[in-house]
């Protein structure tokens, strides 16, 4: 079967040249935790010249240069920003990665398209399904792209996912249960902007649930949601013990039933903290087989290997499929690569926004769900 696409990267990797005819003037607005992980990437692109680092906190893009080792020319090239405008106002840039809070993805990445530069944008896609609308009708006016930055999609173990699904094996996919958590993982490494209602938005739902539901849904073409019965809680955030209980405003836990068209269901659960070592493996089910995708402690990847389950001749029968290893330049690597191509090339974004609404449509739906108790119909507006 052919690929297009994302899946073009996995084919050609091992003769992959870098076209340096052009060089791309590029920027980052946020230099928090994901930030060093861009300025790494695009430090190592021979066609990208970094010209300018935006951040709010005052001697934040000066202390960061120093952390990330970045000295000399390549510094001296480097301008300092404020604020996400003054950087597009004045960088004249081809592309930007928006590296910010979720709370200031949409504000950002509007922006930037308004001015005519294209987008890197971190997960989750934004924070409200109204949000993801706005990004998508400022995209479409603009003639720029926004890919949303899901590295696990360059994982092979997880691109085995979409093309088992496709191949067909599996027959028609009718249900699939999805999601898992961490024992104790609420993620404040460098600070609280995770779990502040102000600077996040929303909790694990959108930080680990984002992933989990790309897994499965990008494989089966991201079939639009069309109802949500949602939960959420904050037992954890908000305990007695827990050191940040007093700006924690999102949540630790949620999840719900999702009905999609074309007769799928999804069960969905994601937690940042649990009393149980795991929630169980991801399954997808179809009418000729089943995919049993195993339990990962991080839902980023995948850490053990993948099996299906399917009934050959009247026996019960399993085949499991070998672990293959990530690209020896890593995830990260191709997801800035693929998205510095896109830009080059005018082709589609290699995470488009048409998926990342859906994505974003699921996590609304469950939130609002939650919120009001019971279930609610999910609407996308054409674009
Ligand atoms: N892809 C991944 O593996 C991965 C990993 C961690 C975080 N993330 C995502 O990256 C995003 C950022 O996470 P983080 O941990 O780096 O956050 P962070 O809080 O460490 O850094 C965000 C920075 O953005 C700055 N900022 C906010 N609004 C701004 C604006 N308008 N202009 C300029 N600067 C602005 C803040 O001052 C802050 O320093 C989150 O959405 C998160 O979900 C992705």
């Amino acid at each position: 079967m052919a690929y297009t696409g994302l899946d073009a990267y996995k084919n050609n990797q091992d003769n992959y040249t870098i076209d340096r005819s052009r060089k791309l003037r590029v920027g980052i607005i946020g230099a928090g935790w994901i930030a060093s992980s861009h300025i790494q990437e695009y430090l190592r692109m021979p066609d990208v010249e970094l010209v300018g680092i935006a951040d709010l906190i005052d001697g934040k893009v000066e202390r960061f240069l120093d952390d990330q080792g970045v000295h000399g020319e390549v510094r001296d090239r480097i301008k300092i920003y404020k604020n996400h405008k003054e950087l597009i106002d004045d960088a004249n840039l081809d592309a930007v990665s928006v590296c910010t809070y979720n709370m200031q993805h949409a504000n950002c990445t509007i922006y930037a398209l308004e001015h005519g530069v294209n987008v890197l944008l971190e997960k989750p896609m934004c924070v409200t399904l109204d949000e993801a609308v706005a990004i998508r009708k400022a995209e479409k006016a603009s003639g720029k792209i926004v890919s949303i930055g899901f590295q696990p999609r360059f994982n092979p173990n997880m691109r085995m996912i979409k093309n088992i699904i496709q191949s067909g094996e599996l027959g028609k996919v009718y249900h699939i249960i999805i999601g898992g958590g961490r024992r104790r993982g609420i993620p404040t490494p460098f600070g609280t902007t995770f779990i502040e209602k102000e600077t996040a938005g929303i909790g694990a739902l959108g930080d680990i649930g984002c992933y989990a539901l790309d897994m499965v849904l990008n494989g089966l073409g991201y079939p639009k949601p069309l109802t949500a019965s949602g939960y959420m809680s904050d037992y954890f955030g908000k305990a007695d013990d827990y050191p940040f209980k007093d700006v924690f405003g999102v949540d630790d836990f949620a999840g719900g039933l999702v009905r999609m068209e074309g007769g799928v269901t999804i069960e969905f659960k994601t937690a940042w903290a649990m009393n149980i070592d795991s929630m169980g493996d991801s399954i997808v089910l179809g009418t000729k087989a089943g995919l049993r995708i195993p339990s990962s402690g991080h839902w980023g990847g995948i850490d053990a290997p993948l099996k299906i389950y399917r009934n050959l001749c009247g026996v019960d029968v399993e085949t499991v499929i070998p672990m293959q290893a990530d690209p020896s330049e890593g995830v990260f690597y191709w997801k800035v690569r693929s998205f510095l191509d896109a830009v080059k090339n005018g082709t589609a974004a290699p995470v488009p926004t048409s998926e990342g609404i859906i994505n974003q449509a699921i996590l609304d739906g469950i939130y609002k769900s939650a919120k009001i108790g019971h279930e609610v119909e999910i609407e996308i507006p054409e674009i």
